[in-house]
């Protein structure tokens, strides 16, 4: 392709051949574009060239390329399109992580690790974006991306994903990409999905003639892979590795914006509490029984005072709240003090009061709780503050010995979880949609006695 330099002098840009899918995936018109399947189709090299090519063709076109990390956007991405790209023709500037092209194109190499990024990119305006290896993004920040996608000028909007089965985002990608299960029914019909708007290119390896031929063992590699992982990266099955445990859980249905709560529904907390983290979940009960969870706090590293300090902290001075539930484990004796860690929680202003510890009854509680209800919705909603449990419902996996329990790795993914089912165990969230008589406080605290454990507990602790 010829492009105009400074000084109008014309240079020739080779950006290369590209192969028949990877044509594909450059040609498409949707907004939403996803290329993906197996490992080593040309998914990232598709990313470059088209994002390249844009830069030179559209005159001021804004793009985004985004990766969770910049060490991956560095050699992925930044070092390959430098080398593609002429320096007649765009300069690079390393602070900004930005090229700017001489008819006014910029590619931003963004990196998103979470939400402290999401203040990062607001207010901000690109005309395309690229999001390599979506499935390491939730749904959650797809669309918070996808929100930057605007700009009064001619260029069309679009998104481009590309995606191997697995991770984090291998739900919702699959959903709207794979399954096309679109959702088509919300009371303000701008918020329906719409499947026009998403196509799906599926990549093998042996499309990729170049890796093939250079690389012939890469696909013996992957086919030397344990089986599902095989299935998965070899063949790009998006059923291979599709173990989550809460298939039911869809962050466009359950996760809803945050709005005031009455001072009248009852409120609750939930945590689960280890040296290596405290998860603490807060929860508000409308009066038909359907439940929000309102409030997250996940903390590393905090002895018991401090944990109960933190909870106090995030639990506002009018807040008045219920029950705290708590994990069995908290009524164990410490073998030097003698005192019980819910002992301790109490005496720092955080009372509590026994979850149930079976697992299996306790995920079946969950499950329940995440059913649609007669009116369509779920009893358990979720607002969209509560990032990382949502991030953690969509990742935990079922176990692969134990298809009923949970998979208790990734370690990190399960204190949240593990919260979420002791409310869900301990508290009855109505499924039936049936309007139920609010209780009054007075029957919630004989509730509470009812709940406590008292032969391991001394008597002080049930005076609460
Ligand atoms: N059209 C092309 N021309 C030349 N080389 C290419 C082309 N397409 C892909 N390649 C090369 O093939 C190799 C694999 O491609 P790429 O990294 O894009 O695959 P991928 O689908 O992103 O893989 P993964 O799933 O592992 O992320 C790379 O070395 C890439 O440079
Ligand atoms: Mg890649």
């Amino acid at each position: 392709m010829k492009r105009k330099a400074i000084k109008g002098n014309s240079i020739d840009v080779d950006l290369g051949q590209l192969t028949v899918k990877q044509k594909l995936f450059c040609l498409s018109r949707a907004l939403y574009t996803a290329y993906g399947g197996a490992r080593g189709g040309g998914k990232t090299h598709a990313v470059r060239w088209k994002a390249a090519a844009g830069a030179l063709r559209y005159d001021g076109i804004r793009i985004l390329i985004v990766r969770r990390t910049y060490p991956e956007l560095q050699s992925n991405h930044i070092e390959p399109i430098l080398r593609l790209v002429p320096p007649e023709l765009a300069s690079y500037n390393g602070t900004l992580h930005t090229m700017t092209f001489v008819n006014g194109s910029v590619i931003k190499f963004g990196h998103y690790s979470g939400n402290s990024s999401e203040t990062e990119y607001q207010g901000q305006e690109y005309d395309w974006i690229f999001m390599d290896e979506a499935t390491q993004f939730t749904e959650r920040e797809f669309r918070f991306l996808g929100s930057l996608l605007r700009g009064v000028n001619k260029i069309p909007k679009r998104f481009y994903l590309t995606c191997n089965p697995g991770g984090v985002g291998h739900r919702w990608v699959k959903r709207l990409f794979i399954n096309r299960s679109f959702i088509t029914d919300r009371a303000n019909p701008e918020e329906n999905e719409n499947p026009n708007d998403y196509s799906f290119i599926p990549a093998t390896v042996e499309d990729n003639t170049y890796l093939m031929e250079a690389s012939p063992a890469y696909v013996q590699m992957l086919s030397s892979l344990p089986e599902n992982i095989r299935r998965a990266h070899r063949y790009g099955d998006w059923d291979a590795l599709a173990g989550t445990y809460f298939p039911e859980f869809n962050a466009a249905r359950h996760v809803i914006k945050p709005f005031q709560i009455p001072a009248h529904w009852m409120r609750y907390r939930a945590f689960d509490y280890g040296l290596d983290m405290l998860a603490c979940l807060w929860f508000a009960q409308d009066e038909s029984g359907r439940t929000y969870m309102y409030r997250e706090l996940k903390l590393p590293n905090r002895i018991v005072s401090d944990a109960a300090k933190m909870i106090l902290s995030y639990t506002l001075s009018d807040e008045r709240i219920g029950i705290t539930f708590a994990p069995p484990d908290m009524w164990n004796r410490q073998k030097d003090s003698g005192k019980t860690m819910a002992e301790l929680f109490m005496t720092s202003g955080v009372p509590i009061v026994r979850a149930d510890s079976n697992r299996v009854q306790g995920w079946l509680q969950v499950k329940e709780a995440l059913a649609l209800r007669q009116d369509g919705r779920p009893a358990l909603l979720f607002f969209s503050t509560c990032t990382e449990t949502v991030r953690d419902l969509e990742a935990i996996l079922a176990d692969d010995s134990n298809p009923n329990d949970c998979a208790t790795e990734p370690h990190e993914v399960t204190h949240t979880v593990d919260a979420l089912r002791y409310y869900c165990v301990s508290r009855t969230v109505r499924t039936d949609g049936a309007a139920e008589k609010p209780k009054n406080r007075d029957d919630e605290l004989d509730d509470y006695d009812a709940f406590m454990t008292g032969d391991e507990v001394m008597r002080g602790y049930l005076e609460y």
